[in-house]
């Protein structure tokens, strides 16, 4: 008892709090793609869904496979919460475990999100904040591995060192994939997330680096992929980031320089002439309607897991 206790998965803040459950999430997630766990397993659930920034993926496929399981969600923009007429993060967190059985937050800041799941009593989510997104890698890795059958590839991430880069970075450290980081100047990702991530690196035997080098980061490439340059909340930082990586565009000449089977992945949403060209997302190499069909049945696999 006292053992299970030990590595049980309270929240997902971090893709890190799964470390030793992916293998059964990923498991869970092809179940539940194959129809083989499709139903009613969380019936009666409910999961409330705090929305601070917009979405498209991450807000769908939580109500769908919240829906598809049996159970409910609700979704709640801070806009029209009390908290954003200055209720605290704590309270709300309170009161909110009186009615619910779970609670996805996609917020600005990771800390608001480390807070309230100290004062919920019932399993918080991270729906993606400044420092991770936890829910995209999940799916992530679970695509590359339908893809390619195995972790030992090569990923090369050509972008902003933020959030999704950070989340993939610690899963490809937890499941012994390499993965080259390739982005500009000053947009590295932070030192502490690498460090956490060579620490897992050195158990799974993942290689991992960073790079200003875009030829450097591309040469072996398996897999190849990018994020928008300008996310959301850095949207004042325009300008000068669209210039700081205007060599960093994911396009036909990229591609050319890696392997010939190479797949190309996106979180979404994309900016077609930005990080990645129109002919690349839409060329055969692109797999990102997969990738974003996959966050669905991840979603499966983490609500179950937290919830069921
Ligand atoms: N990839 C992702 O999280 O998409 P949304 O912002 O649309 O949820
Ligand atoms: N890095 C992007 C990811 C969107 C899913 C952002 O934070 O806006």
């Amino acid at each position: 008892m006292f053992l299970e206790m030990k590595n049980q998965m309270k929240h997902f803040l971090s893709i890190v709090d799964a470390k030793d459950h992916i293998d059964e999430m990923l498991d869970s997630t092809g179940k539940f793609k194959k129809n083989i766990m499709d139903r009613e397993l969380l019936k009666g659930k409910t999961l409330a869904m705090i929305f601070e920034k917009a979405s498209t993926r991450t807000r769908i496929s939580f109500e769908v496979a919240m829906f598809h399981l049996g159970g409910s969600a609700l979704y709640l923009s801070t806009d029209d919460l009390q908290i954003g007429r200055g209720e605290i993060i704590e309270d709300t967190a309170k009161a909110m475990s009186r009615y619910v059985n779970g609670v996805m937050i996609r917020a600005r800041k990771h800390e608001d999100v480390a807070k309230f799941a100290h004062n919920s009593d019932v399993p918080v989510i991270n729906g993606l904040t400044d420092i991770e997104h936890p829910c995209q890698a999940l799916a992530d890795i679970f695509t590359i591995y339908e893809r390619k059958k195995s972790f030992d590839v090569h990923l090369t991430f050509v972008g902003d060192g933020n959030n999704v880069c950070n989340s993939l970075l610690l899963a490809s450290s937890l499941v012994g994939m390499d993965m080259v980081v390739v982005c500009p100047s000053g947009y590295e990702p932070p030192t502490e997330i690498f460090e956490e991530a060579k620490k897992f690196a050195r158990k799974s035997g993942s290689n991992l680096k960073i790079t200003n080098d875009l030829e450097d980061g591309i040469a072996g490439s398996d897999i190849i992929y990018t994020d928008v340059w300008v996310s959301m909340g850095d949207e004042k930082e325009s300008k000068m980031r669209i210039k700081a990586f205007k060599d960093y565009q994911v396009n036909i000449d990229l591609l050319n320089q890696a392997a010939d089977d190479v797949i190309v992945m996106h979180c979404l949403p994309a900016h077609r002439g930005q990080e990645i060209t129109a002919s690349v997302i839409d060329g055969e190499h692109s797999i990102v309607w997969d990738q974003a069909e996959n966050r669905l049945h991840a979603q499966k696999a983490v609500l179950y897991k937290l919830l069921g």
